[in-house]
């Protein structure tokens, strides 16, 4: 019902809550939960320890859960609910928001427009059972929004103009605020200066980009295939990739769905705690320490129960049947050049990572995913 157009979108608490428990599996492969309320109580006890777990964690897995006293569950809800009544606008009265002359990393970017860039031979590498759900590069059924904390510049749905800046940005600064913090304690925990990748995360193009699927409309075309088939068959929403840009921060998803790699190549479901934040590493963390931090792999599925779910419970409440993901992109700053940290420069690896300055690697990778058109002289 209020898929029709921009002023029917429904009001109120929209979205169905996860109610999967804290990964056990992910705790058991050695991802940690730091609980950062000591850190940012101020006088600086606490430090040195949590920043060797974050470290630990990151190193492993390539994602650590961290808890922020700052980030409560009322915000990341209010946010979540507000995105899922944006989504179920009908898709004409979203493209508005589309800027493709910007390469998409303003406003909104449609479904099937992304694609996971080729990672094959990596998905080769690994054993049966930890395969991805979908090994090839499908484009991806999912929408985004992206958002910069605090810019002028941003793209504000019509709809929407009363609540839209203040519930984004405010979201979007707490998110910020926790990568940040994690930055510094990971700076710590790996043996160098505090400050080493703030500096460099300062002016980074930072973007609050949360996803949106339609899980109703998912289970409608399930529905049509059987239930053997349906059950058999578990969805892609975000093909298997790993993100272009430093850390990213997720709050927790309105239904969950989201599977990470650890370094040993295992496949591991992830839910973030309510009022937790998960920080998974992106491809310019790798390279500034040497791959001593790899990226981290991920991939987000429709699994078929919770798709039967939602079509059972958002059958009167459209809005709700969107899964919504609530998370912070990280950058460095464009005009930083990324090689490894004086204290990751001796590790085997470097020599793989060669200068190269951010804004040359995000363009090359939003190339690669199809959101840059492909420069046809390189
Ligand atoms: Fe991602």
């Amino acid at each position: 019902m209020a898929r029709d157009g921009c002023a029917q979108v429904p009001e109120g608490p929209g979205h169905v809550k996860d109610r999967m428990q804290v990964e056990t599996t992910a705790t058991l492969r050695g991802m940690e939960c730091v609980d950062l309320t000591e850190v940012v109580s101020g006088d600086g006890a606490g430090r040195e320890q949590a920043g060797l777990r974050i470290a630990r964690s990151l190193e492993r897995c390539g994602a650590v859960v961290v808890q922020d006293p700052r980030v409560r569950a009322e915000l990341n809800d209010a946010y979540c609910d507000m995105m899922q009544r944006y989504f179920a606008q009908s898709a004409e009265c979203k493209m508005r928001d589309a800027r493709p002359e910007l390469n998409f990393q303003l406003g909104v970017t449609p479904e099937y427009t992304e694609r996971a860039r080729d990672n094959s031979e990596y998905i080769a590498a690994l054993s049966a059972e930890d395969r991805p759900v979908a090994a090839t590069r499908g484009l991806d059924p999912k929408w985004r929004f992206f958002w910069r904390p605090g810019a002028s510049d941003n793209v504000v749905p019509a709809a929407f103009e009363a609540e839209w800046r203040n519930t984004m940005d405010e979201w979007g600064f707490k998110l910020q605020d926790t990568m940040m913090l994690v930055s510094s304690l990971l700076a710590v925990g790996l043996g160098a200066e505090q400050d080493t990748f703030e500096r460099m995360l300062q002016g980074g193009p930072h973007l609050l980009a949360p996803t949106g699927s339609d899980l109703f409309e998912i289970g409608q075309k399930m529905a049509k295939l059987g239930k053997d088939e349906a059950l058999a068959s578990p969805l892609p929403l975000a093909g298997f990739h790993y993100d272009l840009n430093f850390l990213t921060a997720h709050g927790k998803s309105t239904h969950g769905g989201l599977y990470i790699w650890t370094r040993e190549g295992k496949r591991v479901p992830v839910s973030v705690p309510p009022g937790g934040v998960l920080l998974q590493a992106g491809i310019q963390l790798e390279i500034l320490t040497a791959g001593r931090i790899q990226r981290g792999y991920h991939e987000v599925i429709a699994l078929p129960e919770v798709v039967q779910r939602v079509v059972r419970e958002c059958a009167e409440n459209r809005a709700c049947g969107w899964r919504v993901s609530s998370t912070v992109f990280g950058h460095i700053r464009s005009d930083q050049v990324l090689e490894p940290i004086e204290v990751c420069a001796q590790e085997e690896a470097a020599s793989r990572y060669p200068p190269v300055q951010a804004a040359v690697q995000v363009l090359r990778e939003l190339e690669s995913i199809q959101l840059a058109p492909s420069d046809p002289v390189s």
